[in-house]
């Protein structure tokens, strides 16, 4: 097989392609369906966009065995699965009874998981080499760097997944080669293929070097041997940051092949694909939707800080009086475990004119037309999410890539603003409320909307037949049919 590095090269092949073979799958060999194991690392951002990805290579025809944690197997109504032909297979993070919030500490779970996963995984797939249709490709979560050893024991070629934006990638990747100092001392950082940026534009395990280790360690090695896999798999789309795309396609073999989010909210070429079909967390469906439908158009602000990070109390209470104040609905996904930290009276001052759930169909509540903005921790979903549904965010991260992701959503997507922390790193009821009224009243509030907008119809465009990220994956499966 034949890599290709160069766009002009990798143009011509996928011309190439469609005078020559009308499907990818026509090329497979006979009696043969190919077979991908997909692992993702155990946690709902990063099963989320990889369980996307196999629902399209399954639309083309290929098997996919989706590998999780038995702990994230156990958390899940497994008769509400709905994954079509999706197998589910099973390794160990070394704690089946819990998984990372039964562990010590981030450090003593990836520790034990690193120790475990492999050696579950080498059985896993002695197991499935020795079935009647072994696996053809391992496409594992960058996070779980050591599959790219465990499937070359076995001679199976592996696909890296990246969860993150290509820009965070390429940062993240300076720090793994040392080619960033760390700690950081300079003030502003110049990297190929980003805009000039502020090193608190930076992740924070880089920015704030030393938080984390466990995490650091997680992230940095993403790119150990990533220069040795087959293929290089990343939820991001070419235009959103085509110069990053270039630079590290030059190094790696890499396909943009995202945004990694149910068809129906995109091309819809996907039947009933509306929702991504695994939680962690039951959905609170019916009460959301049913609550939305009685509301005015742009009325309601959505509030929700993903499935991992927690808020400290402060920030909880100025969140909650900020709501309070503005003029706005809104809806504000609280996980049971965050509930402890929520005022005590607020919960009566806000019955008439807020919801809160422990968990809902973002996707669902996001496309309502009651919705008129998003305030995020703009973890990468959420932030590709509001891309590709064309709904105006109110930046708030917390920490990790979302710093980044929060840099690129306000100065070079241009669909929202960010909520400025105080000294204490505490955004602020007024700043809350302000940032609220500026998207939803203001001009500039308007121009973001539009922006968002033009973005939902762009990520639909690449999705969609003979789109960038449709054509890598066409691609990648003509190249695994090849092999
Ligand atoms: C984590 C990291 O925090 C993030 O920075 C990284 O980019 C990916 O992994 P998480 O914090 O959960 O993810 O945030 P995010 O990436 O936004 O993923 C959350 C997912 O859960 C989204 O797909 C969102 O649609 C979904 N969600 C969230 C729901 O379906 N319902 C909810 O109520 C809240």
């Amino acid at each position: 097989m034949v890599f290709l590095y160069s766009k002009t090269k990798h143009i011509e092949v996928e011309n190439k392609y469609h005078k020559e073979t009308k499907h990818p799958m026509e090329n497979q060999r006979k009696n043969h369906v190919p077979h991908c194991l997909v692992l993702p690392y155990p946690l709902q951002g990063h099963i989320n966009p990889m369980l996307q990805f196999s629902k399209r290579l399954v639309q083309q025809g290929v098997k996919v065995t989706l590998v999780n944690t038995i702990s994230i197997w156990n958390k899940i109504n497994k008769n509400n699965l709905d994954l079509n032909s999706i197998e589910i297979e099973s390794i160990s993070d070394g704690y089946d009874n819990g998984g990372l919030s039964s562990a010590e500490n981030m450090e003593s779970y990836k520790e034990t998981f690193w120790k475990i996963g492999p050696k579950t995984l080498s059985q896993l797939l002695q197991k499935l080499q020795s079935s009647n249709n072994p696996v053809d490709c391992v496409i594992y979560d960058a996070f779980l760097h050591w599959t790219f050893d465990v499937s070359k024991s076995f001679g199976i070629p592996v696909g890296v997944f990246l969860t993150q934006a290509c820009s965070v990638n390429n940062i993240n990747f300076h720090a793994f080669e040392k080619w960033i100092e760390l700690p950081i001392s300079k003030s502003e950082i110049i990297l190929p293929g980003l805009p000039k940026l502020e090193a608190s534009d930076l992740p924070s395990f880089l920015y704030q070097y030393g938080t984390y280790p466990g995490y650091f360690d997680i992230l940095t090695n993403q790119f150990s041997k990533i220069d040795q896999a087959e293929w290089v798999l990343v939820n991001t789309f070419y235009e959103l940051e085509p110069e990053v795309v270039d630079w590290l396609a030059k190094k790696w073999r890499l396909k943009t092949i995202g945004p990694c989010v149910p068809s129906m909210f995109l091309d819809k070429r996907l039947k009933d694909d509306n929702d991504y079909g695994i939680s962690t967390f039951g959905p609170n469906s019916e009460a959301c939707i049913k609550w939305l439908d009685n509301k005015p158009k742009d009325s309601v602000v959505y509030v929700s800080f993903g499935s991992l990070a927690g808020l400290s109390e402060d920030q909880t209470k100025e969140i909650a009086y900020g709501l309070r104040d503005c003029e706005m609905y809104f809806i504000w996904v609280v996980r049971d475990s965050e509930k402890g930290k929520f005022p005590k009276e607020f919960l009566d001052l806000s019955l008439e004119k807020g919801l809160i759930v422990n968990w809902c169909p973002q996707l669902q509540v996001l496309t309502h037309e009651a919705v008129g903005c998003f305030v995020t921790h703009c973890g990468w979903n959420s932030t590709l999410e509001a891309l590709s549904v064309g709904v105006p965010v109110i930046a708030m991260p917390l920490w990790t890539d979302q710093i980044t992701n929060a840099k690129f959503i306000v100065d070079v997507w241009k669909i929202g603003v960010k909520g400025i922390a105080d000294e204490k790193g505490v955004v602020r009821r007024e700043t809350i409320k302000d940032c609220i009224t500026e998207i939803m009243e203001t001009e500039k509030g308007n121009e973001m909307k539009k922006n968002a907008v033009n973005w939902k119809s762009l990520a639909k465009i690449v999705v969609d037949e003979g789109g960038s990220s449709d054509k890598n994956i066409v691609e990648f499966l003509n190249e695994l049919t090849l092999r």
